[in-house]
């Protein structure tokens, strides 16, 4: 595998993301047999996660996609809105949220506010990589965490910086010189 030259180092392989994923599947598989649980990924970040968990879940489920907005850059506006929203009704239905990465939990936060007053009859979450040092809010708990990392500005597997290396198959601090420039 040749390493993107934007990248400082490689921090999660895509073996171990892959691997991961399996890992997480099977717990989810677990807590939500004999329901339909509708499986809601987050634009455009939980893309590859959601694609790569989703085929090893083993119980029904549904999916649909939601696009929200709070960071420009490498930080966080703080203000969060809906781009694009999801066209399935979550009323009594147990939702569950695929995010790439949580930092401040700020978008998490917002968008698990908006869907309680929906009515949804339980939402949880699920994130690939979580950054616990960055987090503001304390309501935001995710239920399955793929991997915790220090407070790192990464790229890759559908994290992006400007809407770019989000094709890169494994997670990769970016050099400090591209977003400094
Ligand atoms: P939060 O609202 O601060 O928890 O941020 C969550 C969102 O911020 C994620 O879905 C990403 O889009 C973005 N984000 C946070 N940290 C990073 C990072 O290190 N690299 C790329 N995107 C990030």
């Amino acid at each position: 595998m040749t390493l993107h030259p934007d990248v400082e180092k490689v921090l999660i392989s895509q073996e171990e993301i892959e691997s991961k994923c399996k890992e997480l599947a099977k717990k989810i598989s677990e807590d939500y047999a004999g329901k339909i649980p509708i499986v809601i990924g987050l634009l455009k970040g939980a893309v590859p996660f959601m694609a790569e968990l989703m085929k090893h879940i083993t119980c029904s489920i549904q999916i649909d996609f939601l696009d929200v907005s709070s960071y420009d850059g490498v930080k966080s506006t703080g203000k969060v809105h809906i781009r694009r929203d999801i066209v399935t009704d979550v009323l009594n239905r147990d939702v569950l949220f695929v995010e790439d990465i949580i930092d401040t939990g700020l978008t998490l936060s917002e968008v698990m506010k908006e869907f309680k007053s929906r009515g949804a009859r339980s939402i949880e979450v699920v994130t690939l990589v979580d950054k616990p040092e960055g987090r503001t809010v304390s309501d935001v708990t995710p239920k399955y965490i793929g991997y915790y990392i220090p407070n790192k500005f990464v790229v890759g597997f559908g994290l992006d910086y400007n809407e770019i290396y989000r094709n890169l198959p494994y997670i990769g601090i970016l050099k400090r010189s591209v977003y400094e420039k």
